[in-house]
């Protein structure tokens, strides 16, 4: 597959030419990318304009992936979360509906911003059974329950899968429930890039998925801000059509061109080598799993690359564990008390894999810790997100909080997802979660 950004920034850094244009570092600096560090200059395209090279490879991202469109974001998949909720907004505009969203509560926080600076309605889906505040995994039958029973149809159910434990919801069930009722289906793939080159895929836009982001950077070798919008081909036409303006309504106009040309970069390699090092990682990170189990840790989610221990039944906390790993050299992804996650991918070489067995496998098993991570706290919304987001706040110790409304939406970071949603008000099991996650302190109004 050609890679043609990466083939325009090299020919322009080999021509030598004067730089009288942006950036201001002229192509020089300590860092050794600066040559490569362009902006939109005659021939390297615009992008959500794109007409040339940017076109070219977003379309090889799109055959890669089998979409209708692959839009590239240099800023994350919090750029594609606003830009999937933009064209909710432009969709309720043009049927007539109200922009109502269902959505897991376990949404990242931008999820929960974008909907407050667009003015668009949530209702939270909680999860059946007892889950910390990081996961929500729905089945198509609770999404078929709500949406029978809903006095008003959402225009879109929006979901995260995997969740940031690794937990992947059935999204082909959940897609074919919500289609069946005239509703659209987000998810949120943020940790999911990866999927789509598995033997069979999981990607949530071949299990059916309308819409989707996924943060290229984050499982795929991408430098980090990569990632996709991706648009199905089922998907209404307007989001097609629309699916660029929406993504520059909040991007930056000066897109940084050594993450495209890793975006671009990364199109040759999935069409190449990628998928045979990806079944062969995915088969050891499986048979890892197994060690780890029969060691004695209890294992969380089922997404084939995450291991999320979970080892308080080991007698750690995921907060110890992790910096029991840290002393030996393995920095994890995040911890807390209940979890620690950590992220593999094809890069990571087979002697690290076989230190971080060496190391979890030497630990001895202890007493188990008994202390329960509370679930999303039940609150009751007072005011729109919109109104509460933009209203002046102050900051107030947590336990001064009960019975005040939380203005900005304040997070255990990562992994961003909110104790309490902006506009609800804080009562004393939301507290109670603040504290747990070692918040201290929160903005209300
Ligand atoms: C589930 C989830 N969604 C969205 C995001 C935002 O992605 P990005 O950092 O690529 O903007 C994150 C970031 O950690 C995430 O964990």
């Amino acid at each position: 597959m050609n890679t043609p950004i990466c083939d325009f920034v090299r020919k322009y850094a080999q021509s030598n030419a004067v730089r009288l244009h942006m950036p201001g570092h002229k192509g020089c600096g300590v860092l050794g990318v600066e040559p490569w560090d362009i902006t939109e200059i005659d021939g390297a395209d615009v992008l959500y304009q794109a007409n040339g090279i940017i076109k070219q490879s977003q379309e090889n991202a799109a055959s890669l992936f089998g979409t209708a469109k692959t839009v590239y974001s240099v800023e994350g998949s919090s750029l594609c979360i606003r830009a999937m909720l933009y064209l909710v907004r432009v969709l309720a505009k043009a049927s007539g509906k109200r922009p109502l969203i269902a959505a897991g509560r376990n949404a990242h926080k931008v999820f929960m911003t974008a909907a407050a600076l667009l003015d668009i309605d949530v209702a939270w889906l909680y999860p059946e059974n007892r889950e910390t505040l990081l996961s929500c995994t729905l089945t198509a039958q609770a999404i078929e329950q709500y949406l029978s029973k809903a006095q008003e149809l959402p225009l879109a159910v929006y979901l995260t899968s995997p969740d940031y434990l690794g937990n992947m919801v059935d999204i082909a069930a959940i897609a074919e429930v919500c289609h069946r009722y005239g509703v659209l289906l987000l998810v949120d793939n943020a940790h999911g890039a990866y999927l789509r080159f598995l033997p069979e895929s999981y990607h949530p836009i071949s299990l059916g998925a309308d819409l989707c982001c996924d943060s290229a950077h984050k499982t795929l070798a991408v430098l980090t801000g990569g990632a996709y919008l991706h648009v199905a081909k089922t998907a209404p036409q307007l989001f097609v059509e629309h699916a660029e303006i929406a993504m520059s309504v909040f991007a930056s106009t000066s897109p940084s061109y050594v993450i495209l040309q890793s975006l671009d970069a990364a199109n040759a390699r999935l069409a190449g080598e990628y998928p045979g090092q990806l079944a062969a990682l995915a088969q050891r990170v499986f048979t890892l799993k197994k060690t780890l189990r029969q060691h004695g840790y209890r294992l969380v989610g089922n997404e084939p690359l995450k291991i999320t221990v979970a080892p308080k039944m080991c007698g750690y906390t995921g907060t110890e564990l992790a910096a029991l790993l840290c002393e030996k050299g393995i920095v994890c992804e995040a911890s807390d008390p209940d979890f620690v996650v950590l992220m593999l991918t094809t890069d990571i070489g087979t002697d690290e894999l076989a230190h971080l067995e060496t190391v979890l496998c030497s630990l001895p098993l202890r007493e188990p810790v008994v202390a329960w991570a509370p679930s999303a706290p039940h609150t009751v919304q007072r005011l729109s997100p919109r109104e509460a987001l933009l209203s002046p706040s102050e900051a107030l110790p947590i336990e001064q909080c009960v019975g005040r409304v939380l203005a900005a939406a304040t997070v255990s970071c990562p992994p961003a997802i909110p104790v309490v949603v902006c506009g609800e008000e804080i009562n004393e099991e939301a507290v109670r979660c603040f504290a747990y996650y070692g918040i201290t302190e929160c903005r209300v109004i």
